[in-house]
């Protein structure tokens, strides 16, 4: 059998380790042909494609980004512009040569297209990742253990500053539409307040807050904002919290938007373990023949979801999760 496999969309930690599970596994133990596809989808249409040796896997399980690297083509998009008809340009390069399936490692936009692709006939499997945990079907993708832990590594440096100098801190986190990150890293790093887009917010309930945990004797909080969070005039979330918390508290406000930080860098244990499973499973479904699936991870045994049932949903925070209930017995404010 002979394999391309490609990696798309936002990079993410884990994703070498990913590609090293997925080949590793078909050369060693199946004796497949692997072949690497350059930049996403990009790859597939512009013919950058080339064989991966064992000796192209070595040092990859702690490497951060992509050794393919990565778009965010997304070939089944019509534009007026384009000259010729995309999705035949990629079947040819695929029976040019002579893949038997593809294995694309991507998050929700991966997926979408994946989906397209095998609906066009082509044998493909999926691997859920990105930082932002949004993909739905799986508990969690890998690169967002590893997101979480850079990012409450921020908030705890964050706390030093911010009661040395009696401040409010405003700390935006990404994650998309999604607040995965900010509620696991707001938790795991103690956040006064925690913003989330799937939660709405009061500026006076968050003022409240503020001003009591000062009469507690804790002249300085934490806020961990989500990047998805509605904002007015087009204001980054950071900067526009900061701004009506100033207003609203007259406490001094500075803010720290984290951004690629959070994706870049090697994974950690969790996620070099969730990507060696994940990716030696997504080689396993196809030496099966089991086509149309996406890898998933379900409590903790890893298993598979038809790409369908994916594509075009989005997994986000649930206003019930136990996170949400535990920290608000706590005295977080959500909003
Ligand atoms: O999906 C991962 C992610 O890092 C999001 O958290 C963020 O909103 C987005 O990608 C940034 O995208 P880009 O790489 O296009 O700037």
């Amino acid at each position: 059998m002979r394999i391309g496999i490609l990696t798309s969309g936002g990079d993410c930690p884990g994703i070498n380790a990913t590609i090293r599970g997925v080949c590793k596994t078909a050369i060693s133990h199946y004796g497949m042909e692997v072949f690497g596809i350059h930049s996403g989808f990009r790859g597939l249409l512009d013919d950058e494609i080339e064989p991966l040796t064992e000796s192209s896997l070595t040092g990859l399980l702690n490497m951060g980004g992509t050794i393919l690297g990565t778009s965010r083509e997304k070939p089944f998009k019509k534009r007026v512009t384009d000259s010729e008809d995309k999705p035949a340009r990629m079947l040819r390069n695929i029976n040019k040569y002579g893949l038997d399936c593809i294995v694309c490692i991507g998050g929700n936009g991966t997926q979408k297209t994946a989906a397209k692709l095998a609906a066009a006939g082509v044998n493909v499997v999926t691997v859920p990742k990105t930082i932002d945990n949004d993909v739905w079907g799986t508990d969690i993708s890998f690169g967002f253990d590893s997101a979480v832990s850079i990012a409450t590594d921020a908030i705890d440096r964050l706390h030093s500053t911010a009661s040395s100098h009696q401040r409010v801190m405003v700390i935006e986190v990404m994650g998309h539409k999604a607040g995965w990150i900010a509620l696991y890293s707001g938790m795991a790093g103690g956040g006064d307040i925690i913003l989330l887009p799937e939660l709405p917010f009061d500026i006076h309930r968050i003022g409240d807050t503020i001003i009591s945990r000062l009469k507690k004797g804790k002249p300085y909080s934490i806020v961990v904002v989500a990047e998805g969070i509605p904002t007015l005039n087009g204001k980054k979330a950071a900067q526009y919290i900061a701004e009506e918390i100033e207003y609203e508290t007259g406490f001094e406000t500075r803010e720290t938007v984290l951004g690629y930080i959070q994706r870049g860098g090697s994974p950690t244990a969790f996620d070099r373990n969730l990507a060696t499973r994940m990716g030696g499973h997504a080689t396993e479904l196809a030496a099966a023949g089991m086509f149309g699936r996406m890898v998933s991870l379900r409590g903790d045994e890893i298993t598979s979801v038809p790409l369908e049932e994916v594509a075009g949903k989005l997994k986000v925070v649930t206003e019930d999760h136990d996170l949400i209930i535990q920290g608000k017995r706590m005295g977080v404010c959500f909003g």
